[in-house]
């Protein structure tokens, strides 16, 4: 377990590549999804796909870099309540990024489109063709989306508050550049 007062090069990258992914999946995702039938629409659903199906493997991938290394500490001054909440919002993520995806691939196998990632690579079905079960999931997709823009907003908005306001270190030690 590697320890320091900063984010590896590697935890940076991971968080800025999955940030501009998934903001760019959520996105696209409401967006194709008010569309008419068409061509282009089947395209930018598979797109969708194939950048889901990016995103679950990414988010396996740091995860086992997270369980080797732990991230720097919090301020000693910040209160233990806050310091409770922005750990319980960390775990949130973590959590919404594994299901959202994990939503999406079930739906899709319910609905019967299975995902051929990037087009050449056929991923398994997890389920059997059932479309009442495929809408639900599809709901179900929404709303862990709905409340993974929620959670975000609440990163976001607290991360910009220890930069303007408590003007302390939290973010510049995730910001791009000054690496261990
Ligand atoms: C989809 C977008 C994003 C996701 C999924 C995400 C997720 C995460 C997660 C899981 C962590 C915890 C890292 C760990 O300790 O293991 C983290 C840390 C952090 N994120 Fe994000 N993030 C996103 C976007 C942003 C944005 C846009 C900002 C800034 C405006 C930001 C600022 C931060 C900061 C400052 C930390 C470090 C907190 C600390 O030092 O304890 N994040 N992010």
């Amino acid at each position: 377990m590697t320890v320091t007062n900063q984010y590896t090069r590697t935890a940076k990258g991971l968080h800025w590549l999955m940030a501009l992914l998934l903001i760019g999946l959520i996105m696209l995702g409401f967006y194709m999804h008010d569309l008419p039938l068409s061509p282009e629409k089947l395209q930018f659903y598979a797109w969708h796909k194939w950048a889901g199906v990016s995103a679950f493997l990414l988010v396996w991938i740091r995860l086992a870099w997270r369980i080797r290394h732990r991230p720097p500490a919090l301020p000693v001054d910040m209160p233990k309540v806050m310091q409770l909440a922005a750990h319980a919002g960390h775990a949130m993520l973590y959590l919404l990024m594994l299901a959202i995806p994990l939503s999406g691939w079930l739906m899709s196998s319910a609905k019967g489109f299975q995902t051929v990632w990037f087009g050449v690579l056929p991923i398994p079905d997890l389920l059997g063709k059932d479309k009442a079960l495929g809408d639900l999931l599809a709901d179900v997709h929404t709303a862990l989306n709905l409340l993974f823009i929620a959670v975000l907003v609440a990163h976001v908005g607290a991360a910009l508050k220890h930069h303007f306001i408590d003007k302390d270190d939290i973010l510049r030690r995730i910001l791009p550049g000054r690496t261990v």
